[in-house]
């Protein structure tokens, strides 16, 4: 339990069955990301004055802000109905194209990780997209011939935490493309105080403040923290969150104050004592802290920039002088061991 990542992206065992209460149904119920929301409210009361469907949409940024959640909240908003799929499910073009086949007017197909999405998968959605038109190639070699399918019409909603590497071709057929920021600490409290209300559980202001301080402007981690807390407080305490009983729970589970787990200290640590502060390549420093490159530049990496922790230069990654403050080391102590 207490070696469970605290932005670990994927849900954990137990908070499946949470995790459809917490999660917001409606634009109005959808907390911060003011502009977005506003704009996607717009899209979609053109859309249903026309008749329409919403043009295609592509939510981008870091793990755990409401991308998917937003997804739900369009199909939801619209009336018709949402089906998932992602990039990585999408093995061949014949998985695209059944699923496009099932679609019924309207509906919201929402692929997640797109950026994982095969290239030749790629191809067959630019049509669908464009047109709602399928080519579908049936036979082999001299006697194969194409045909071209009719498909409803549709929106895509697709999500990625990497904008960068979807190609120019497929980012150009989204009519709209957000990119959701880290919450601020008054939106992530909101939060706080509305997944308490849901789950029940007493949080004062001063509880749902240090929750939110350590909750790294994330939604997820915010929901995350606050059911620790909360097991913390009913079998240490009488089961009320105050700010002392929140602080003690955050601490027991070692996320530090500014929302720091252990493995975003790995990271920095690592860099100042195995690489003299750096500059480090980012594959390199992901095989000294044990973790898959990607999970390091997806995840740990935008909040550490985002604290100013962290620093990308062209020769890999450096700490900054806030990051020795933080680890309590000075430069010198820094040379490598
Ligand atoms: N604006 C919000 N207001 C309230 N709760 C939110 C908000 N955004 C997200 N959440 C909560 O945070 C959780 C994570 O959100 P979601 O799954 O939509 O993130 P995501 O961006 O799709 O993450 P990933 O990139 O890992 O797929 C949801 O279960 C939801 O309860
Ligand atoms: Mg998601």
């Amino acid at each position: 339990m207490e070696d469970e990542r605290i932005v670990e992206p994927d849900l954990l065992p137990d908070e499946r069955e949470f995790d459809a209460a917490l999660r917001p149904k409606t634009l109005d119920e959808f907390v911060g990301q003011e502009r977005i929301k506003e704009q996607l409210h717009l899209l979609i009361d053109g859309a249903r004055a026309r008749g329409e469907p919403v043009d295609h949409l592509l939510f981008s940024g870091p793990p755990g802000l409401g991308k998917t959640t937003l997804a739900g909240i369009v199909a939801n908003e619209m009336g018709v109905s949402f089906q998932p799929t992602s990039g990585p499910a999408l093995d061949r073009p014949g998985d695209l194209a059944a699923i496009l086949t099932n679609l019924e007017e309207g509906d919201v197909l929402f692929v997640d990780e797109i950026h994982r999405m095969p290239r030749a998968v790629e191809e067959v959605l630019y049509p669908a997209m464009e047109d709602y038109k399928l080519d579908v190639v049936l036979g082999k070699g001299p006697s194969a011939r194409s045909i071209r399918l009719e498909l409803p019409r549709f929106t895509m909603v697709a999500a990625t935490t990497r904008p960068g590497r979807i190609t120019l071709p497929l980012r150009e057929r989204f009519g709209f493309s957000p990119r959701l920021d880290y919450y601020s600490r008054e939106e992530v409290e909101h939060i706080v105080h509305r997944s308490a209300g849901i789950l029940e559980v007493a949080v004062d202001f001063e509880g749902a403040q240090e929750i939110a301080r350590r909750s790294r402007g994330t939604p997820r981690v915010a929901n995350r923290l606050l059911r620790r807390v909360r097991d913390f407080a009913q079998v240490r305490h009488d089961g009320a969150v105050t700010g002392d009983v929140a602080r003690a729970g955050l601490e027991l589970f070692e996320v530090d104050e500014e929302g720091l787990d252990k493995l975003d200290l790995a990271i920095l640590t690592t860099i100042v004592r195995k690489f003299g502060g750096g500059p480090v390549g980012l594959s390199t420093l992901a095989a000294a802290v044990g973790e898959e490159t990607d999970t390091v530049e997806d995840v740990y990496e935008p909040y550490l920039l985002q604290l100013g922790l962290l620093h990308r230069t062209p020769r890999g990654r450096v700490a900054t002088e806030r990051a020795y403050r933080h680890l309590g080391v000075t430069a010198e102590g820094a040379l490598p061991l």
